[in-house]
């Protein structure tokens, strides 16, 4: 997306919320979703249209965990590290992905396609460990399993990959 373009999408998501700071996290929102994170002038411009402190919407956007301020991977892969996930290996799903993709939790390649992030349980204890990529569960992972997954979304689109059981 060209600077112009993204001027642009941020000046229609703003411009379609009241100038009232109960409508902040709902455009914080927007943007995350149209950018995979809040760009800087996005923060600004939105603060500057609320007439509120860009501190105060710093401070939500770094509360939310949903929101980012720095771009995040094409691809967003989810450790759950519960106590479940934990106890079965989760953190040795993430020293495989950092031998994959050079990334610790928390960071994003510097190509840009993968983000990886280390998160609370699921909701699936019972097929731990879990991995996530691009919403898709990936249940009761082998180690050995993390190489081809990666692989197969770095070389074609997400939505083409299918869940392991
Ligand atoms: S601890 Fe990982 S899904 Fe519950």
């Amino acid at each position: 997306m060209t600077e112009v373009d993204q001027a642009s999408k941020i000046a229609e998501i703003i411009g379609a919320y009241p100038a009232d700071q109960r409508y902040a996290l709902a455009a914080m929102q927007d943007m995350q979703h149209a950018f995979n994170y809040i760009p800087e002038e996005g923060l600004a411009a939105l603060a500057e249209h609320l007439g509120c402190p860009e501190a105060n919407l710093y401070s939500m956007a770094t509360f939310y965990k949903a929101l980012s301020l720095t771009p995040k991977g094409d691809h967003i892969v989810k450790i759950c590290n519960g106590t479940a996930c934990h106890l079965r290996g989760a953190m040795n799903l993430a020293t495989e992905l950092k031998r994959d993709l050079g990334i610790d939790p928390g960071e994003t390649t510097e190509d840009g396609k993968f983000s990886v992030e280390l998160v609370n349980c699921l909701g699936s204890c019972a097929l731990a460990p879990v991995m996530v990529v691009d919403g898709t569960y990936h249940n009761k992972l082998r180690v050995e399993q993390v190489p081809g997954i990666i692989e197969s979304y770095a070389a074609q689109g997400a939505q083409e990959v299918t869940a392991h059981d």
